[in-house]
């Protein structure tokens, strides 16, 4: 054998590896729109093997309602001399569908290129299926709606208890007040019972604003530190509910924020669901930093409830939960079934802020 066939006969079977070890499917088809090359990944993404799509029309693998107008497109894209471009679908959501051997539709992600030869034109496609990248998106767009719904349902709620607790106790004090300046001294007596009213609604109204400012800053975690604000809710939860709650956080735990605020509000709500709904005997907590990553779980052996089950729309606590962790790129676990009690876990991967510690 001639040493140049040797090297081209060697040269083939070195391309046919490299496409076939390609991740992204490639297909090649001529003139006529007839395949003339499918790799391994095209045969995994589409489901026919080879041997029985080479010499047959590119329109097996393209869904029914895309056909007429993908040859057109091919035959314009020949046209233009562009050596390669993205391709781009027709309609409203401009994507690219291809159509699988037991007739599944799936969106995909293709480029297109052309290339003269002695044979004619040979055009290629590379190809990825994105099934699961738009189902991601579709996930992701779904939840960015719901956690807007639920930043907007605690505005509202902060706002009515400022309008309800506070602006309320205030006119009752104003009023008190105006009484006071004209029966002070008419009724010594009664003014001061007045007076101790007003100095109980004061209290109510100091303790009712710290609780409104906690809800929208936990201002514990500024002044004790992680470690100790969760020390912090675990007591509180504790005397609130009469539920003992076996801690396990190392003293010296610190984390920057927004990392902080996400934990102390994961087991903020994890609490205060345990309080609300689980009939719980004991919790327990267990927050600690795992290499990079943050973990904490909230363990109850109360009644438990079926996680997937359709909620309330107005339970937002798992929701805004699940949001806080998301947004750092985290995620969070909820085991529960009815009569198991209910374990919380979540995972945060910690990324030293840009300037921070090597
Ligand atoms: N620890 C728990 N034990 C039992 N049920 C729970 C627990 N945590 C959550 N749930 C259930 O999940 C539902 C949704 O919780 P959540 O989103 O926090 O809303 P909310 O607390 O406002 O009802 C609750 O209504 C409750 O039925
Ligand atoms: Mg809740």
């Amino acid at each position: 054998m001639p040493h140049s066939d040797l090297t081209a006969s060697h040269a083939a079977a070195r391309l046919a590896g490299l496409l076939d070890s390609a991740m992204d499917g490639i297909i090649s088809v001529d003139e006529g729109q007839t395949i003339v090359l499918y790799n391994r990944a095209a045969e995994k993404i589409f489901g026919w093997p080879a041997s029985q799509v080479k010499g047959r029309p590119l329109e097996l693998l393209i869904p029914e309602r895309f056909r007429h107008g993908h040859g057109a497109q091919v035959r314009q894209f020949g046209r233009t001399g562009v050596s390669s471009r993205r391709m781009m679908g027709r309609g409203g959501d401009r994507m690219v569908y291809g159509l699988r051997a037991n007739g599944e539709e799936f969106p995909i992600d293709a480029s297109i290129s052309q290339l003269d030869t002695e044979e004619g034109k040979l055009y290629t496609v590379i190809l990825r299926d994105i099934t699961d990248r738009v189902r991601a998106e579709r996930e992701l767009a779904t939840f960015a709606a719901e956690a807007a719904g639920v930043r907007e349902q605690e505005k509202t709620r902060i706002a009515r208890e400022l309008h309800d607790e506070l602006a309320q106790s205030l006119t009752a004090l104003k009023m008190d007040t105006q009484w006071l300046r004209e029966h002070l001294q008419a009724d010594p007596a009664a003014a001061r019972d007045r007076l101790d009213g007003m100095l109980a609604l004061l209290d109510a109204s100091v303790a009712a604003t710290r609780r409104i400012a906690a809800d929208l800053r936990p201002l514990v975690l500024d002044d004790l530190g992680l470690a100790a604000a969760i020390e912090w809710l675990a007591q509180n939860f504790t005397q609130r509910t009469g539920i003992p709650c076996e801690l396990d956080v190392d003293e010296a735990l610190e984390l920057p924020e927004p990392y902080a605020t996400a934990v102390f509000r994961i087991v903020q709500e994890s609490l205060a669901n345990v309080g609300k709904h689980a009939r719980a005997s004991r919790v327990r907590l267990r927050v600690a930093r795992e290499g990079d990553a943050m973990v904490l779980a909230v363990q109850d052996d109360g009644i438990g409830f079926a996680p997937g089950a359709p909620r309330k729309p107005q339970s937002l606590g798992l929701v805004g939960l699940r949001e806080r962790a998301y947004l750092l790129q985290g995620e969070v676990g909820i085991d529960s079934a009815p009569g198991q009690g209910t374990r919380v876990q979540a995972r945060i991967p910690i990324v030293a802020a840009p300037g921070e510690g090597a």
